[in-house]
């Protein structure tokens, strides 16, 4: 059986992730191991924190902070905020551990003892004004390839060719802006010219590669591959592990010793499970089953496709096997913002660790996962994020969840019902869910994520027709047999559901599987649930994105990090009076003097309207009145709201369904007092969170300025009663 050994891209330890970065290499990467995982595949998955290089001490350098002070703090914020994401690493390690430097020091000196070494004394860039020799990113100017200014000497960012700062033009120190001059420096170079006929024989037979990653690299090596130096002079980083004075004092490059992090982390992995040899089973050609996947941005494909197999090369036959070369590297392009570069200096940019705050993991998993730069840029606009949210999302597969779990507990008391006879439809809906899973599982295997998201979303669609087909309302009165068939067949989809959702949506899958009852592990295949099986009351899936919570987002963390960007987004889509209006409701005190910076100082104006639009009360029309969903409920859980302390947070039973709610109770009614009173609610009220926990309707109470009094039917009507 195949095993598999999946990577993502080590980002520098040099600030936080942005959804640049999770669209690229991250979310693919997991959306694919869950897959795997669900198969019963043998695959690990590993990253962990890139830390040396000019991207670190640059960071360093700007923050007035140490390198390792640098690297410890953002080793740990981005491992955090892909933990909220759900990003599923099986290790996420670090380029700091003692075992990464022992193993790229092994590579360095294994490459030197087969000859595919040279030292060299070379002109290298130095800035006198800084008297220092510039390495790569300190040097910039104008990328020789393609002309565009102001690129640094490591990487052109506009057409994306490897660059070294003598290739650029007119080159300056990008500390102080100086000409720099070129001084006597010796290095470590790699023969790359002895691998050339040998890379190019291998990614020429590459075929299942992307177009897109085998082209650039094929176009590269087709100019000829040059020595490349992989020792750099600075002070942070992997010693050069050599008693030469020549490079005393030097480091290892890092892009030379990055990708060895790949191997490194699995060792540091099984080590820590006490299983110390298994690395080498997904590193070495053990027995001809491992695949090595190399998930990365479009930034990332030389380093992938050339240099490391180069050093995997040069490193020669491990003592235990030969060493492997990535069996693909699918590479992602890149992801822009309102139709803009994400650009970290301007705050142009969604971070993912904030955006979490404001929106759950599924939720940016499921928007990134439908534009996914797959195979050209895309584009992440807040409109599409919130037209997907709520009518793929929310519409289609929550109310479908919701329609199923609420009639099984509305007709058959929770129990899933013995099948009837099979119509054509019923039948339809068994290949479909057999259809979902194999074509779902063929679409990530090639990794078109996108499509098969929309492929499982298909699912969801053809459960929605089906079940208005059917019609479960109507037979309920008239064919008992008939409505048991069609919630059977509904719950079967909705199980389904529950695999398939799993690699994309992982907290989504976790909520049906609660609500399904379920023990049972997911596995990527469709196994019935059973008839007689209880499941559980229907709970809300998902919540719609509002406008309100768009504006309070890009107000609180686009603001306050850039208010002129939050501004042009603002100004993209929303009236100023709106925003004030709304930024003040949500952030309380702290809005207004973001809102100043980003307009200007010009909100007072504002202030005034805003209040006398909300002092106008007319008529309301009966229709009006009658878009309120008032039930009758009866409250089964009393719980103190964890940030508030004037707020409980209450579950209450409304026949075929639990909500819960927010309730600003506390000075009024002990928890004793509440737990089985009867209540009315307002079921169709816009959920919201409230102090980070959502209110997914709300009780009614008269309230006469000094106490507060819940209302309650005054005889037994049935849990869910509508009022009218
Ligand atoms: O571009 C980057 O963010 C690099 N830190 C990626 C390194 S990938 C691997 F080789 F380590
Ligand atoms: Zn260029």
């Amino acid at each position: 059986m195949v095993r598999y050994t999946v990577t993502s891209a080590l980002p520098y330890a040099n600030g936080p992730i942005h959804a640049g970065h999770l669209a690229g290499a991250y979310l693919p990467a997991d959306i694919f191991v869950r897959y795997l995982r669900l198969k019963g595949e043998e695959v690990i998955y590993i990253c962990g924190t890139d830390e040396h290089g000019t991207p670190i001490t640059f960071r360093a350098l700007k923050e007035g902070k140490s390198p390792r002070e640098i690297v410890d703090y953002y080793h740990e914020h981005i491992k955090t905020t892909f933990e909220r994401a759900k990003i599923s690493f099986d290790y996420f390690g670090r380029t700091e551990l003692p075992v990464h430097y022992r193993i790229s020091q092994e590579f360095f000196l294994k490459a030197l003892e087969n000859g595919h070494l040279v030292k060299k004394i070379k002109k290298q860039a130095y800035c006198e004004h800084d008297k220092m020799f510039l390495p790569d990113r300190y040097v910039i100017g104008t990328c020789p390839y393609c002309g565009a200014e102001n690129q640094r000497g490591d990487q052109c960012e506009v057409c994306g060719h490897p660059l070294t700062p003598e290739e650029l033009i007119n080159p300056r120190c990008n500390l102080c802006g100086s000409p720099i001059t070129f001084k006597d420096s010796a290095h470590y170079y790699i023969k790359m010219q002895n691998f050339e006929a040998t890379l190019k024989d291998w990614i020429q037979k590459q075929e299942h590669w992307k177009p897109n990653v085998r082209n650039t690299v094929l176009g590269w090596i087709e100019e000829g591959l040059e020595e490349r130096a992989i020792t750099r002079d600075l002070n942070w980083g992997i010693p050069v592990p050599l008693e030469d004075e020549d490079v005393r004092g030097k480091v290892l490059y890092v892009w030379f010793e990055a990708p060895i992090g790949y191997v490194s982390i699995t060792v540091e992995h099984f080590k820590r499970l006490g299983r110390e040899e298994e690395w080498k089973k997904f590193w070495l050609d053990l027995d001809g089953q491992t695949k090595i996947i190399h998930f990365i941005g479009k930034d990332n494909i030389p380093f992938h496709a050339i240099f490391w197999p180069a050093f995997l090369l040069a490193y020669g036959r491990h003592e235990d096997g030969r060493w492997l070369l990535p069996y693909d590297i699918p590479a992602n392009e890149y992801l822009n913002l309102e139709g803009r570069k994400f650009s970290t200096s301007r705050n142009w940019a969604i971070w993912v660790h904030e955006f979490l705050d404001a929106f759950p993991a599924d939720y940016l998993r499921y928007y990134l996962t439908a534009i996914m730069p797959e195979t050209r840029d895309s584009d992440f606009s807040f409109a599409d994020f919130k037209v997907k949210i709520n009518e793929e999302l929310v519409n289609n597969l929550g109310n479908f969840v919701h329609r199923a779990l609420t009639f099984v507990n509305r007709y058959f008391d929770g129990v899933v019902p013995e099948r009837g006879e099979l119509d054509d439809l019923d039948r339809q809906a068994f290949g479909e869910i057999q259809k979902a899973f194999e074509e779902t599982g063929a679409l990530i295997a090639q990794y078109r994520f996108k499509d098969a998201l929309k492929r499982v979303m298909e699912l969801a669609i053809f459960g929605n027709r089906y079940f208005d087909y059917q019609k479960p309302w109507k037979t309920a009165k008239t064919d008992r047999e008939r409505t048991a068939t069609t919630i059977n067949v509904s719950l079967q989809i909705v199980k389904a559901l529950g695999v398939l959702l799993e690699p994309f949506l992982p907290d989504a899958s976790e909520k049906i599987w609660h609500l399904l009852n379920i023990e049972e592990l997911r596995k990527w295949e469709f196994r019935e649930i059973k008839a007689g099986h209880r499941v559980r009351r229907a709970e809300i899936l998902f919540r719609k994105v509002t406008d309100e919570d768009i504006i309070a987002y890009i107000v609180g963390y686009i603001g306050k990090g850039n208010p002129e960007s939050a501004r042009l987004l603002l100004e993209k889509y929303y009236k100023k009076e709106d925003v004030v209006k709304i930024a003040r409701e949500r952030l309380g005190d702290e809005a207004d003097s973001v809102l100043r910076k980003i307009y200007g100082g010009k909100i007072e104006a504002v202030d005034k309207s805003g209040k006398k639009e909300a002092e106008k009360m007319g008529y309301v029309k009966f229709d009006e009145f009658m878009k309120l969903d008032l039930r009758v409920g009866k409250i089964v859980e009393v719980s103190d709201h964890p940030n508030a302390n004037k707020l409980y947070v209450v579950k209450v039973d409304l026949g075929d369904e639990v909500r819960q709610l927010v309730a600003g109770l506390k000075k009024y009614y002990s928890k004793d007092e509440l737990l089985n009173h009867y209540v009315i609610v307002i079921t169709n009220l816009e959920p919201k969170k409230l102090r980070g926990v959502e209110s997914q309707g709300m009780l009614l109470a008269a309230d006469d300025g000094k106490n507060v009094a819940l209302l309650m039917p005054d005889k037994e009507v049935k849990l869910g009663a509508r009022i009218r």
